[in-house]
């Protein structure tokens, strides 16, 4: 008999998300399995039970027919222990467990004989697992909505605007830390026309955060913040002195604030004093996005959006939820591969009634935090590709030159000496022996070649394309001569003949071409790289 999906309606107050969506039963039902879902689960993020009914699910009235009778459990939440004890004996969860926050649930899922998959656990650093990765696509959505609720409760414009009715500066907004969520902040207050500055510890995201439409703000102090993985590490009471210097000057200056700095596992860093916030603008706003593990801001109130010194501080725990069907959408797709995955092995077959996991799957193996009553969590950490060796410190110019050359670098006296040298001798062999005239082509050429490699040589490769299309333009030379033999000679002078004029205007015609065309590529080009 088919394995039977149960998905029941969250229980945890005010939440809205559930943990499939109908165009994701579709899928569930294709690939073996058969779905009921809890009657009014979908309600709040517009699913109704009609479009479940319709992709191939049965509703349920109740939870606990659907807990008794699913094989499987998807869930968004950790259940209560209530809901725990509803329960089949030996059945599989599939969720947000937080093992390490919720050790009483572990306790009765363990008693239960249960088999959990904690999507929450998931090696996030292997790239095959970024389909299944529902922190990310829950801390994009997030990062997106925080700028929402700092736009509701701020009293201006994001975008600067000229109106008849007077000038209107555009917002600026400091994100602190850019992860996931501060990546995605950036990219909509961007969007929404404001100035985006942000910082965070690790250098490498500063390339990120300038192509999301943000500039990055350094801390004036060297140190390396990334702890690997991704993640960052707690960083010297140095740096942390100089970072409070540079968010209290941000703070002073900036109208709209978002924090979502963290590192996995310890309480978030208090990186917004009430003295900054003492010090913003009446009409400012934060948002905390890290008020569940303790806020970023000192003033927070976790799940509240407050008003302190007149600035609004918004501490909501929610922000998926607040945007129920794209997170219930996204989230049921990241549960979804995660099903695909598991069915890809023998011991896993919805048709024949097994579900357990693969170990030998890294990514599997990192999520699974009980496999049939047993703790198999926390993971051993997963094989990860070696990471590629540190490239070796520069070596200083003339070292190098003392042991060959690089590329690029500059040639070494002697060497330069005896290519000038060998090409003297066989300029003077070209200027013994060969015409005059050729002698004058032969010059215009060299000094053309050793001009044009001037030119070129320091060019970024980025930017050899315009630099191609302009010297394509500025060729344009032959124009010159076509002009020459159409414009009316000198007096005395013989006209050409009528098909050498021809052939100039349409040398000029086609030169035209070339060289408007090539001016106009280059100014589109160039145009991709300012800012
Ligand atoms: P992430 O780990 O991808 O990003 C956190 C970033 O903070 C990292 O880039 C890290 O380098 C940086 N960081 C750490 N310490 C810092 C410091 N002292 N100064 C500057 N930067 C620092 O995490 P993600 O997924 O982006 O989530 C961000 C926050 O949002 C977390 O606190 C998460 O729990 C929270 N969150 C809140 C939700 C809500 O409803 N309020 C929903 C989803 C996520």
């Amino acid at each position: 008999m088919a394995l039977q999906i149960g998905v029941p309606r969250e229980t945890f107050p005010g939440e809205k998300r559930v943990a499939t969506v109908p165009e994701v039963v579709e899928k569930l039902v294709k690939l073996g399995f058969s779905v009921a879902v809890e009657s009014g689960a979908g309600d709040a993020a517009n699913c109704a039970d009609d479009t479940y009914r319709a992709a191939g699910a049965e509703i349920v009235a109740d939870a606990v027919t659907l807990w008794g009778k699913s094989d499987i459990v998807f869930k968004v939440r950790p259940p209560s222990l209530a809901e725990v004890a509803l329960m089949k004996t030996g059945g599989t969860l599939v969720g947000f467990v937080w093992p390490a926050q919720n050790p009483d649930l572990m306790q009765a899922l363990t008693a239960k004989q249960a088999t959990v998959l904690a999507i929450d656990c998931l090696p996030r650093m292997l790239s095959r697992a970024q389909k299944m990765d529902a922190l990310t696509s829950m801390a994009g959505i997030s990062g997106y909505r925080a700028v929402i609720e700092a736009a509701n409760a701020f009293g201006r414009f994001f975008a600067g605007q000229i109106t008849a009715a007077g000038k209107v500066p555009p917002a600026k907004v400091f994100i602190a830390g850019a992860g996931v969520a501060g990546l995605a902040a950036i990219g909509t207050a961007a969007g929404l026309g404001a100035i985006v500055r942000a910082n965070d510890t690790r250098a490498e995201v500063a390339d990120q955060v300038k192509s999301m439409g943000g500039e990055f703000v350094k801390v004036d102090y060297e140190e390396e913040g990334s702890g690997g993985g991704g993640y960052a590490k707690v960083m010297s009471e140095g740096f942390q002195a100089a970072q409070r210097a540079m968010y209290a000057q941000q703070a002073r200056e900036v109208d709209i604030i978002i924090t979502t700095a963290l590192i996995p596992g310890k309480p978030a860093p208090r990186l917004i004093t009430a003295e900054m916030v003492r010090s913003m603008k009446p009409g400012s706003v934060i948002v905390d996005m890290a008020a569940e593990q303790g806020g970023n801001c000192e003033l927070t109130e976790p799940g509240q959006a407050v008003v302190k010194h007149g600035v609004t501080i918004v501490g909501y725990t929610d922000l998926p939820s607040r945007l129920a069907k794209q997170s219930s959408t996204l989230y049921a797709t990241n549960l979804f591969r995660l099903t695909e995955e598991l069915v890809k092995t023998k011991s896993a077959d919805p048709a024949a009634g097994t579900f357990v996991p693969n170990f030998e799957d890294d990514a599997i193996r990192g999520l699974t935090v009980l496999r049939q009553g047993e703790l198999t969590w926390p993971a051993p950490a997963p094989n990860l590709p070696a990471p590629p060796p540190p490239k070796p410190a520069a070596v200083p110019a003339e070292k190098k030159s003392a042991h060959g050359h690089g590329a690029g670098a500059p040639m070494s006296g002697g060497t330069l000496a005896t290519i000038f040298g060998i090409g003297a001798v066989l300029f003077w062999l070209v200027g013994a022996y060969a015409p005059a005239s050729f002698l004058s082509h032969f010059t215009v050429f060299v000094l053309a070649c050793f001009v044009g490699y001037m030119v070129i040589w320091n060019v970024t490769p980025a930017l050899h394309t315009p630099l191609m299309s302009v010297t394509n333009a500025i060729s344009s030379i032959i124009c010159v001569g076509a002009l020459v033999q159409i414009a009316p000679p000198a007096s005395g002078a013989e006209r050409p003949d009528g098909w050498i004029l021809g052939l100039a205007v349409f040398a000029l015609a086609l030169t035209a071409i070339n060289m408007f065309g090539g001016f106009a590529v280059t100014r589109r080009m160039l145009a991709m790289f300012r800012k």
